[in-house]
């Protein structure tokens, strides 16, 4: 048997995420038109004899309640949220929840960070895992020299692939292959997870008794039960022969800001013609408006014939595009009413905002910017014939004037 355990975080955790995340947790963020969580469950499905899916994070439970219940139907798969009651660290997460994880003895256990978008490849991982006879195998890539200290960069063997040394977010050049936050373990990971706890436990009674500058290192401040994957069980487990690495040459993003989950989007929309083709408004049938390249658009939408969408565009449910609507690379959320001949590129339109007529909601993409992308909160009104480039407008305001690389508080 198989579990698969896919780590939510909290609503501390996604500060960088505002202000989309102000009135939604962000694993439950819209990309191409689905939870982003969304994405690594329906990847779960492909392995086999999988048990059980759980979500462990601290959010509250009822902003899970819904989603998890519907998908547990839809899948016909029992999936869980288990809530922490402060955060645990990406490793203490499941080892507080090890009862329940390891209820049904699974063999392999999965652990996915929910905010990585990826193809997921878990059937190939779980064949390499099971080859290679270590405790954890860890997805890798390659990425950029000059972004590979943002992310755990790690160097393995070229001809076993066993992974020889661990630095978490380096700051100097380890090296450009990285962490890509999906792992298949055996249930051993448990003990070394333990032996952590344990270790620091003793060293905490240490300390009470001693004042001794020389035990106080980095971990002094982190409780006993707060145990972090990368850097207290990859790097000291690195080069012992427990720890192997599968590459992955398809796409591979973190998505921690806004300007990266439209990104996102686009790379799981690109992915949706070949694994859900009828998600996309070209391949069900959607005649109404003209369609250009990859573009979700939710059943409830109404969309003008007149208008032009695409690529790059998913709209969320209860949306209004009027006649002469341009939409290029957007995210339009919930109830969104754009109005006639307004043009969006390159932007996030939050939840119950309206653009107005001959209005431009726009910015130059540069994904990596923080301005680079245009973000309305929520409830924003832009007024008619009003321009807002490179921006981004916090909810409930509204916008008579035309803006240009401002954050409007
Ligand atoms: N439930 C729970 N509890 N989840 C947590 C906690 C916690 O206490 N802390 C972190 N997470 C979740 C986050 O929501 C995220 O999905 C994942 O665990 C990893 O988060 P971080 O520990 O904050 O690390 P990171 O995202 O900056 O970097 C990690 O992922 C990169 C790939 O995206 C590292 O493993 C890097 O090495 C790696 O490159």
């Amino acid at each position: 048997k198989v579990v698969a355990v896919i780590m939510v975080g909290g609503p501390t955790k996604g500060t960088r995420f505002r202000p989309l995340s102000f009135n939604t947790p962000k694993p439950l963020f819209p990309l191409a038109g689905q939870p982003m969580v969304h994405h690594p469950i329906s990847a779960c499905k492909r392995i086999p004899n999988l048990a059980q899916i759980f979500l462990i994070g601290f959010y509250e439970e009822r902003e899970f309640a819904l989603y998890v219940s519907s998908l547990s139907n839809e899948l016909r798969l029992p999936v869980r949220y288990l809530k922490e009651d402060k955060p645990h660290g990406s490793a203490g997460g499941i080892y507080y929840f090890r009862d329940i994880i390891l209820e049904d003895s699974p063999s392999y256990i999965f652990l996915l960070n929910c905010d990585v978008c990826c193809n997921f490849p878990l059937p190939d991982m779980l064949e390499a895992h099971k080859r290679y006879g270590g405790m954890g195998t860890i997805l890798v890539n390659k990425v950029s020299a000059e972004s590979a200290n943002q992310f755990g960069a790690l160097v393995a063997d070229p001809v076993t692939n066993e992974l020889l040394h661990y630095t978490e977010k380096p700051e100097t050049f380890v090296s450009d292959l990285i962490n890509c936050g999906v792992y298949a373990f055996t249930s051993e990971i448990f003990d070394y997870i333990q032996d952590v706890s344990i270790h620091r436990e003793g060293r905490a009674n240490l300390r009470r008794v001693s004042s001794f500058e020389a035990l106080q290192s980095a971990t002094r401040n982190l409780p006993t039960d707060f145990v972090r994957l990368d850097q207290d069980i990859l790097t000291p487990l690195a080069g012992k022969k427990r720890l192997y690495t599968y590459e992955t040459m398809e796409f591979w993003e973190q998505i921690k800001t806004p300007g990266m989950s439209l990104k996102c989007s686009a790379l799981y929309l690109a992915q949706f013609q070949l694994t859900s083709p009828h998600l996309l408004a070209s391949g069900n049938g959607t005649k109404s408006a003209t369609i250009v390249g990859d573009v979700y658009i939710h059943p409830s939408a109404k969309v003008h014939p007149t208008a032009k969408i695409g690529p790059n565009v998913s709209i969320s449910a209860n949306v209004r595009v009027a006649p002469g609507v341009r939409l290029i690379s957007c995210i339009i959320l919930d109830d969104v009413e754009i109005m006639d001949n307004a043009v969006v590129i390159n932007s996030i339109i939050g939840w119950k905002s309206s653009v107005g007529k001959w209005s431009r909601v726009q910015a130059n993409g540069d994904y990596k910017d923080k301005l680079g992308i245009t973000i309305l909160g929520e409830a924003v009104i832009v007024e008619d014939e009003v321009v807002v480039t490179n921006s981004i407008v916090l909810p409930n305001k509204t916008l008579n004037l035309s803006v240009l690389e401002e954050i409007i508080l």
